[in-house]
């Protein structure tokens, strides 16, 4: 034990001041989750002793490992001159500089504290911009707690079977048009019935908060098309993808530009920054040159922006070796587990892309939330808690990506692998 109090009591006293124990709802899982003592590299060490390697890795925000030395450096130096200022300073413009040069789509940054404020903000540009009030969601992308899109969330929404938060008044929800992930047609429905009054669409280009669901062959070909015939805006959330799936995210992995991205999670190295950048003649509406408001107290604090900075400049260091290193990681760890699936003719699918998977308990493939409600949450639940027995974490929920970073090495590997084949075979 390395603190006096274990994870249980921990949990308890924790669950009488805040609600439900946590600071935010999928970090609970039952009967009580682990609180953490500290995370290097791939692990995760927890209060009781225990250590894990790790796949949730912040729910995504980590790509090189925890506690990443580079970044800490860059920090610590940082420390001594001031934390938050509330003026410019010059790093918030080498900030921009790399975004720029990293996203095709980005020609202008806005730098945001989270990326629930990044699509809030991006949201209200469009609708700024094109002076129209509906936007599209897709059923299962979740892009932050704010009311537009908490509409049909995945997520922590899924997780918890909430299709919509109380709280959230109809006259804002009406505004947000549903439809299915992965349908062109029922899209195009949508925009024969509704399209000029339709400010954006907002999607996360792989789905990563159903689990991975990435998009069917030209899926993102076709929002682009679509939202070009309505002049409406076209919002890649790239909150998971940004920096994970390339470097310039989905939008240079596929090739397929939209008008407005949102940035957060790896961007940041594992400190708080996210961003909206895009095309100039869009972003220029934002105040105090535009009519659109949009203000942040801590938006560009030197912290951030000097992990931000480090986190770019060793991406552009390292280019497709290391995507490549990651992906392959994948692969292979994928692979095995689709063997023993076969060989042991289980009902489990394995969605993967780049860096990121899902192991879905069901027999047919998840093309889109629907396929990923119809999962055995409880099944994956049991999963996850043999998992963990065998010193493995992947994220509490069936409706969440895993993550690999640079430090899960060949060791990690063989024995996440043997700990996922007994799991499968103890549940
Ligand atoms: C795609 C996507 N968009 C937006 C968000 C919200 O980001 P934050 O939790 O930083 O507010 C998330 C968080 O998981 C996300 O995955």
């Amino acid at each position: 034990m390395v603190s006096e109090l274990g994870s249980q009591p921990l949990f308890e006293k924790a669950s009488k001041l805040m609600p439900g124990g946590v600071n935010s709802p999928v970090r609970m899982f039952k009967p009580y989750p682990f609180f953490t003592q500290k995370a290097t590299g791939s692990k995760h060490y927890d209060v009781d002793g225990n250590s894990y390697i790790d796949y949730c890795m912040a729910y995504g925000a980590i790509i090189f490992g925890h506690s990443h030395p580079p970044i800490i450096e860059a920090v610590k130096k940082k420390l001594d001159l001031g934390t938050v200022y509330g003026t410019p300073t010059e790093a918030e413009v080498q900030l921009a500089e790399l975004i720029t040069d990293s996203f095709p789509c980005a020609e202008m940054v806005r730098l945001v504290n989270s990326g629930a404020e990044a699509t809030m903000h991006s949201i209200r540009l469009a609708r700024g911009y094109t002076g129209r009030k509906k936007i599209i969601k897709f059923d299962g992308c979740y892009h932050g707690a704010h009311d537009s899109v908490l509409v049909k969330a995945g997520s922590g929404a899924a997780s918890f079977g909430i299709p919509t938060s109380q709280g959230i008044p109809e006259d804002t929800t009406k505004n947000t048009l549903v439809v299915p992930y992965n349908s062109v047609p029922l899209l195009q429905e949508m925009f024969e019935k509704e399209g000029d009054e339709i400010a954006a669409i907002i999607v996360e280009p792989v789905i990563g908060n159903m689990g991975v669901i990435p998009p069917s062959k030209g899926y993102l070909n076709e929002l682009r098309r679509i939202a070009d015939q309505y002049n409406t805006l076209l919002i890649f959330d790239e909150i998971i993808t940004g920096f994970r799936l390339a470097i310039g995210g989905a939008q240079e992995y596929y090739q397929v530009i939209p008008d407005l991205v949102t940035l957060g999670k790896v961007l940041g190295g594992g400190f708080p920054i996210s961003a909206i950048a895009g095309k100039k003649k869009i972003m220029e509406h934002f105040s105090p040159i535009g009519k659109v408001y949009q203000a942040g107290t801590f938006s560009g604090n030197a912290i951030s922006v000097a992990a931000a900075i480090e986190t770019i400049n060793e991406l552009k260091q390292k280019k497709s070796n290391f995507y490549n290193s990651l992906e392959q990681f994948v692969i292979e760890l994928t692979n095995s587990l689709r063997e023993c699936i076969s060989k042991n003719e289980m009902n489990v699918q394995i969605n993967n892309i780049a860096s990121m998977f899902t192991v879905f308990f069901t027999d047919t493939a998840v093309m889109n939330s629907d396929g990923a409600r119809s999962c055995d949450n409880t099944k994956f639940m049991k999963f996850h808690s043999e998992l963990m027995k065998r010193g493995v974490f992947f994220p509490p929920s069936q409706f969440e990506s895993c993550f690999v970073t640079a430090s899960h090495n060949k060791e990690d590997l063989s024995k996440t692998v043997d700990a996922a084949v007994a799991a499968l075979k103890a549940i």
